[in-house]
């Protein structure tokens, strides 16, 4: 298997960690950036305990110029990215009643304004180089709707009409642009849910539990094989049959 570049934006975060550590089995060198010095150097202390070595690069990917730096210095220290995950995101939840307007902006810039601030600054070199690999990493939430997320909700489903639209721009230069939209895996973010609330949506799930990070990360690793070229455009929904619409 060619070995290959990966940035994966959040890879921090429960699922972004699982994303980095399957990319690194596979035998790519993965990238991810970082907002909390402090947190970020503990992330890679437990990586390198567990014999992951991952680059570690300063970033907000919510802001242009800082995602464009971030691409720059992942480049320089690793080579031309060919693999993107945009797995960063972050939740605001409220009614949208009471949602005020930096809820609702925080949420739009981090979870799909970072769609755009990464994907522009690898774009250009995959299309040159007739190869790429993108997956956005949306959520069921962007499929259903939810209770309180109007603005997470608007940025998921946002996210896969990217997809789409970069797929059929890009198609024509060996790249797949692709979506996976995971249910409620048991990471920070849905542990922060109200426990009661939490117990509701367990119940809802035919599978009966929350999935685990890996199990999206798979996901992801297939997308990103040589043999998945002809996967473009698609959106692979791993939520343990809570929703499933097509
Ligand atoms: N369906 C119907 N009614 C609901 C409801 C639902 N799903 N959820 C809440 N309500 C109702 C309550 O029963 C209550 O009704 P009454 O006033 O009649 O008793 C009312 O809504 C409460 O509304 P409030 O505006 O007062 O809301 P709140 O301040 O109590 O908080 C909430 C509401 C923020 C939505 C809270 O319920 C919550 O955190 N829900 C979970 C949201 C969620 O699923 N987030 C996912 C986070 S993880 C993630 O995002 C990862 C991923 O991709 C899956």
């Amino acid at each position: 298997m060619t070995s290959r570049v990966a940035l994966v934006t959040g890879g921090t975060g429960g699922i972004g960690t699982a994303i980095c550590r399957y990319l690194a089995g596979l035998g790519h060198k993965v990238a991810t950036n970082y907002r909390s010095e402090a947190k970020a150097k503990a992330w890679q202390d437990e990586q390198r305990k567990a014999g992951f070595e991952f680059t570690l690069v300063m970033g907000d990917v919510a802001d242009p110029a800082s995602a464009q730096a971030l691409v720059q210095e992942v480049e320089k220290q690793l080579g031309p990215i060919d693999i993107l995950v945009n797995n960063a995101g972050i939740t605001r939840d409220t009614t949208f009643h009471k949602m005020n307007h930096a809820q609702w902006q925080d949420v739009i810039a981090t979870n799909l304004g970072s769609c755009f601030n990464v994907t522009r600054q690898v774009i250009d070199g995959m299309r040159a180089r007739k190869w790429g690999r993108i997956v956005q990493i949306s959520s069921v939430n962007g499929q259903k709707g939810q209770y309180g997320q109007a603005n997470y909700a608007a940025a998921k489903a946002g996210m896969h009409g990217f997809t789409i639209s970069l797929a059929l721009e890009n198609a024509k230069f060996g790249i797949t642009v692709n979506t996976v939209s995971p249910g409620y895996v048991g990471t920070d973010m849905v542990m922060a849910v109200p426990e009661d609330v939490r117990n509701k949506i367990i119940a809802q799930i035919p599978v009966g539990r929350l999935g685990e990070p890996g199990e999206i990360a798979y996901a992801v690793g297939f997308l990103v094989d040589d043999k998945a070229a002809w996967i473009t455009g698609a959106n692979i929904s791993i939520n343990g049959g809570q929703y499933m619409g097509w």
